[in-house]
């Protein structure tokens, strides 16, 4: 077994109710950049993501489309599945809670729970919201001018739910929560979210029915199987199932507790508050943070079935490049908020700054050392004040970006890199290779080499988010795949390697011009 440090890290699963849309793939490329950069930081990493296929939202939508639970969950769940090869998802593994692993985790922690004294019968009478999967207080809910209840963060409509029912007594966790989250002041990001679940839990907690009786797709009870478990129980326990739980000598188990949980703001209370109570009560340790992102609309708009305005991932990426949207969804809003998708911003980035700034300044640089210099990295020659100026800016980013990914700060890690884009463009305006090709072909050779090894600095900085160019940018750089990892950061490129013919890797996108009908 491995002595590195590990790392776990992992998406909310998704609802196989619907196809993904751009929504979905935001939180799992969220994770698929922080798993890639601690794989090339050197830790031992576990990136999971999966699909929640149990509950009344999955069995009414498999009903709707004429299927059983079990061959409708097969065929949506796949569409996720498949959502990882068209993003190029680097996860470790996926996990479908209709597995067996998962009723087996589930039924441990609810045997763990009822023999610590925390899961008492009783019965249900209160409000449920089918599309949150939760529970509502009566004062959490509130009658619109339709009649309707409704409630929730997103305003879902609720109905009245009456059963025998389980439940888990939360109501006795607030102060011990409370306390868990001054001990751990890293548990719950942003600090908007924070104070939202502190002021939450400090409101008072009550006990939470966690089994249902009145429809059965779910994980049976252990000893009363009329009753299925509540879908959330069911589904946060995901995160330990993939581990091996209850088994801890399963090799997988070295990855718990997971040292991140990216979910979308909608669904903190549960990561924030229900999920670290289970995991006390059962004796099982807490995960180290819950980072909540914010929500996309679509050009000004909720996205939702009924508008059909749902960004499909697929022909998004088809249509302007996959590396282009990935990187466009974590530069243009600060992660934790919400944005707008907006497709003339998209093509306004692709075209500014991975056109015109990096890819220009790749394709600049690289074809005027094919023409000058045999196709070979340049001779470094002795360094003036404005080269060791540039290289220190690159040298420093490792830094400051290894700070900014700790905090999820994916767009302050892009801003910071893309300054140093812009002064490594300043210099090769300043210091114009191409005239000093007549005047002093030695200095030529020393700018030439000073911006290659800037653009394999900010290179190596920018494979998490765009996998895939930047391996074409390294290839042109004759970048060795065991010198891609941030180990070799501080190592330098050599003059004299002989270098592949280099191509342009962020062509300009032109809108297609529109055909009157
Ligand atoms: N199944 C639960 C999660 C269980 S985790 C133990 C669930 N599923 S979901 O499919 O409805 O949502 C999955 C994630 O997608 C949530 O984090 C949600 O916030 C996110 N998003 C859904 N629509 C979104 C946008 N429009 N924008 C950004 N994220 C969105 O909740």
């Amino acid at each position: 077994m491995s002595s590195r440090k590990t790392f776990y890290v992992t998406t909310p699963i998704y609802y196989v109710n619907d196809v993904p849309h751009i929504g979905h793939a935001y939180a799992t490329l969220a994770c698929d950049v922080m798993a890639r950069f601690k794989r090339l930081d050197g830790y031992d990493v576990h990136f999971l993501t999966g699909t929640d296929e149990h509950g009344q939202k999955v069995e009414k939508a498999a009903a709707a489309a004429g299927l059983s639970p079990q061959e409708f969950t097969d065929k949506v769940s796949q569409s996720f599945r498949d959502l990882i090869g068209v993003m190029n998802f680097s996860a470790d593994g996926f996990i479908r809670t209709t597995e067996k692993r998962h009723y087996a985790a589930c039924q441990a922690l609810w045997e763990r729970l009822v023999a610590a004294g925390d899961i008492y019968l009783g019965k249900y009478a209160g409000w449920y919201s089918v599309r949150d999967e939760a529970f509502y207080a009566d004062d959490e809910t509130e009658v619109g001018a339709d009649g309707k209840r409704r409630a929730g963060p997103v305003g879902n409509e609720v109905e009245w739910v009456e059963e025998p029912s389980y439940f888990f007594k939360l109501s006795a966790w607030g102060d011990r929560l409370l306390d868990f989250y001054e001990k751990n002041p890293r548990f719950i990001a942003p600090e908007s979210r924070r104070n939202e679940v502190i002021s939450f839990v400090r409101g008072g907690l009550q006990d939470l029915s966690v089994s249902r009786t009145s429809f059965s797709w779910g994980v049976p009870v252990p000893g009363d199987p009329k009753h299925i478990m509540y879908v959330w129980l069911d589904a946060l326990t995901n995160y330990i199932t993939e581990c091996g739980y209850p088994d801890e000598s399963n090799p997988l188990w070295r990855f718990w507790p997971a040292d991140l949980h990216i979910v979308g703001k909608d669904i903190i209370r549960f990561h924030c508050v229900f999920w670290p109570a289970f995991l006390m009560a059962a004796g099982v340790a807490t995960p180290k943070r819950v980072f909540a992102s914010g929500w996309w609309t679509t050009e000004g708009q909720k996205i939702s079935k009924s508008l059909g305005n749902a960004i499909d991932p697929v022909a998004m990426s088809a249509e302007v490049g996959l590396d282009p949207l990935r990187y466009f969804l974590l530069r243009e809003v600060p992660f934790g908020n919400d944005g707008d998708f907006q497709r003339r911003a998209l093509i306004g980035r692709l075209n500014s700054d991975l056109a015109n700034a990096y890819g220009n300044l790749c394709q600049r640089v690289l074809s005027i050392v094919a023409k000058n210099c045999e196709g070979k990295v340049p001779p470094k020659g002795a360094l003036v004040e404005a080269d060791t100026a540039l290289l220190d800016r690159a040298k420093g980013l490792l830094a400051v970006v290894r700070a900014e990914i700790d905090e999820q700060a994916f767009h302050r890690v892009l801003t910071s890199i893309w300054e140093v884009i812009a002064d490594a463009n300043r210099y090769v305006d300043a210091q114009a290779p191409w005239a000093l090709a007549k005047t002093d072909p030695v200095r030529r050779d020393t700018v030439l080499w000073v911006l290659a090894e800037t653009i394999r600095r900010i290179t190596l900085l920018i494979q998490p988010f765009m996998p895939g160019s930047t391996a074409k940018i390294l290839d042109q750089l004759a970048v060795a795949p065991a010198a891609r990892a941030f180990a070799a950061f501080d190592t330098e490129l050599v003059s004299g390697t002989e270098l592949p013919k280099p191509q342009g890797v962020f062509p300009r996108f032109v809108e297609p011009a529109k055909v009157a009908s």
